[in-house]
């Protein structure tokens, strides 16, 4: 099938000029380089390929241009082009046909709104959430569901397999610290285990690792001043209590790992506690992350030995002060990786080996995406280089598969540093989805009094939901953002709410339509576009952006294009209606083709939003 994107149609078409004017003469990496003209008046599009061409040849560039333009063949898609096309140094630009145009979109709206099966559908793992057990989720676990899930849903829409991996931190010395107390408190009868709530055991989390923390340094600070007997009594008894809630903790993980029944029964009983609230946000934040996707780090702790036994053995980690350690000095890292202390422990980054290993071998990932946090960049570019010296990421067809940290930025606050309470505490994400729901229910009934309250009880929802996702998902991933309400909330500008009244507009006037007995029918008795005012021609050219968009959000995990594309189509569409009356157009053929404009925006506003994860409503 014919792709939809004029940008693919023309690159095509350059490519096989080139290919006829210069042979063999032409450089391998010769690119079309199309791109919206940044001429209107004398196109659509232009391609650059003249300049790098000409210095590559040691040509005049215009004439290479003449040149090219002499051999492309636009039939079916463009005005031929003359030298009055081509602009400067030797920029040729490009008018599609206003049939072209109409063919175009008929092809959009035929044939899934130009997203073309994949050649070869590639699975895909997508690493997110990541929360961390007795902990309640917290603001910087919005971007770590938000933007994974946003790039999952990328990539099935493109027609790829997709895995999300929910890489919970539920193992370890501190899992153990925690467990060991709620056991404790359980046998003393402080803790009712079945009625124990995630914000209890993050207070038990806390005062478990404080109770395990010695204070070494006060004890010798105590002996080396002489500070006297009351105070060394003190830090000994303080030091002595928290060496044997250690030891404690320590007896608690060997007996997770050895699955002593009550053990692992209290272990299981936080875990499921932790997960149950996560996955409730989850849902509420409309992230596809459920049960099914948990892939915990207590799930490679069998492996883990083993891992490092093959690492050992075959010579790829080696023994450096007692911890084995892969060295990385060879691709450019200078911190080896450490993955196992001295006293024989295993390491965040050793659990990761180990999902590697699992996601390429077992699940057959052709690509990892890690959406976590920027400050964990040396951790993943050790972990990546790690993987590969092992062949842990080695697909069947002996390449490796492509892992890649879609790092995020930091939440900030008003003050530009990271996002706090008042109290300087981490702001709880449930909280914050309170607030914006809050908010957005205040400013709904004041625009619109007259919707029922359950109506706007159901909008706030969403458009809360909505707001928060979208200026997180709008926001350059890599780059840290300032979190600000009334901002995202705001129902002009670059925003969510936006967004949703554009495409609420768009159902209320296909509803009107409807009321009147007019549809933008299907197949073959739908009428004819015609693409004829500016504000049309601009609207269709924006509609044809959508795959190439979406093709450009999986290649660079950057669900930012989607929104600029999306915030885009909005406002080509309100100058489109603004300038072009629709029911009240001049002929019916007119109104038939507007109308079907209308529909088509409305689709891909939809399955865009749907790509992002963004609810919609109705009305507003
Ligand atoms: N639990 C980790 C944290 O809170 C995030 C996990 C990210 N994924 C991974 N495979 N390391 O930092």
């Amino acid at each position: 099938m014919a792709s939809q994107d004029p940008v693919q149609i023309l690159r095509e078409r350059f490519a096989a000029a080139m290919r006829d004017a210069f042979g063999d003469a032409l450089p391998a990496d010769a690119d079309p380089l199309i791109s919206p003209s940044r001429q209107p008046e004398l196109g659509d599009y232009q391609s650059n390929a003249a300049m790098p061409l000409a210095k590559a040849l040691g040509r005049n560039p215009r004439q290479i241009a003449q040149e090219l333009a002499a051999r492309l063949d636009l039939s079916g898609v463009a005005e031929p082009v003359s030298e009055k096309n081509i602009a400067g140094p030797g920029f040729i630009n490009v008018r599609l046909s206003t049939d072209a145009l109409a063919r175009l979109l008929d092809g959009l709206e035929d044939h899934d709104l130009g997203v073309e099966r994949p050649a070869r559908a590639q699975t895909v793992v997508v690493d997110l959430c990541g929360v961390n057990l007795a902990k309640q989720m917290h603001v910087g676990h919005l971007r770590a569901t938000v933007i994974g899930d946003a790039l999952a849903r990328t990539n099935a829409r493109l027609g790829h397999t997709v895995h999300r991996q929910n890489h919970l931190g539920d193992w370890g010395l501190p899992i153990a610290m925690v467990t060991d107390a709620v056991m404790d408190g359980v046998r003393n009868g402080t803790i009712d285990l079945n009625a124990l709530r995630l914000s209890d055991l993050e207070r038990i989390y806390r005062a478990a690792q404080r109770a395990c923390d010695a204070d070494e340094k006060g004890l010798d600070a105590v002996k080396r001043y002489g500070l006297g007997p009351k105070a060394l009594a003190e830090l000994e008894e303080q030091v002595a209590g928290a060496n044997e809630r250690m030891a404690r903790a320590k007896a608690t993980l060997l007996n997770l790992q050895r699955h002593e029944p009550e053990t692992v029964a209290v272990w299981r009983r936080i875990a499921q506690i932790t997960l149950d609230e996560c996955l409730a946000i989850c849902r509420r934040l409309q992230a596809n992350v459920a049960e099914e996707h948990t892939a915990g780090e207590s799930t490679y702790a069998e492996e883990l030995a083993g891992v490092v036994a093959d690492l050992e053995s075959r010579g790829v980690a080696s023994v450096s002060d007692g911890a084995l350690v892969i060295d990385l000095k060879d691709v450019g890292i200078a911190e080896p990786l450490l993955i196992r202390k001295s006293d024989g422990g295993f390491l965040y980054a050793t659990t990761d080996l180990a999902g590697i290993r699992r996601r390429v071998q077992k699940l057959g990932a052709d690509r990892v995406i890690y959406a976590v946090d920027a400050r964990q960049s040396l951790h993943f570019r050790q972990a990546f280089a790690g993987a590969k010296k092992a062949g842990y990421a080695r697909r069947p067809d002996g390449s490796d598969a492509a892992l890649i940290h879609a790092a995020f930025g930091t939440i900030l606050g008003e003050d530009n540093r990271p996002f706090k309470t008042r109290s300087g505490d981490n702001v709880k994400l449930s909280d914050l989805l309170d607030e914006a729901v809050a908010r957005a229910e205040a400013a709904i009934a004041e625009r619109s009094p007259e919707l029922p309250a359950e109506q706007r009880r159901i909008n706030a929802e969403a458009i809360g939901i909505a707001a928060i996702k979208y200026a997180d998902l709008s926001s350059d991933r890599a780059k840290d953002y300032v979190f600000n309400f009334d901002r995202m909330l705001a129902f002009e500008g670059d925003t969510g709410p936006y967004l949703l009244y554009a495409l609420v507009r768009i159902r209320s006037i296909l509803r009107k339509a409807a009321e009147q007995g007019l549809t933008p029918a299907d197949g073959a008795a739908r009428a004819a576009l015609r693409i004829g005012a500016k504000e049309e021609k601009d609207l269709a050219l924006t509609l044809l952006r959508y795959p190439g968009t979406l093709q450009s959000v999986a290649d660079s995990c950057e669900p930012h294009r989607l929104t600029n594309f999306l915030h885009d189509l909005a406002g080509a569409f309100a100058v489109f209606f603004r300038e072009c009356p629709v029911l009240q157009a001049e002929t019916p053929e007119m109104r038939a083709s507007r109308l079907r404009l209308c529909a088509l925006t409305g689709r891909v506003l939809e399955d865009g939003l749907g790509v992002l994860g963004i609810p919609t409503v109705d009305r507003m």
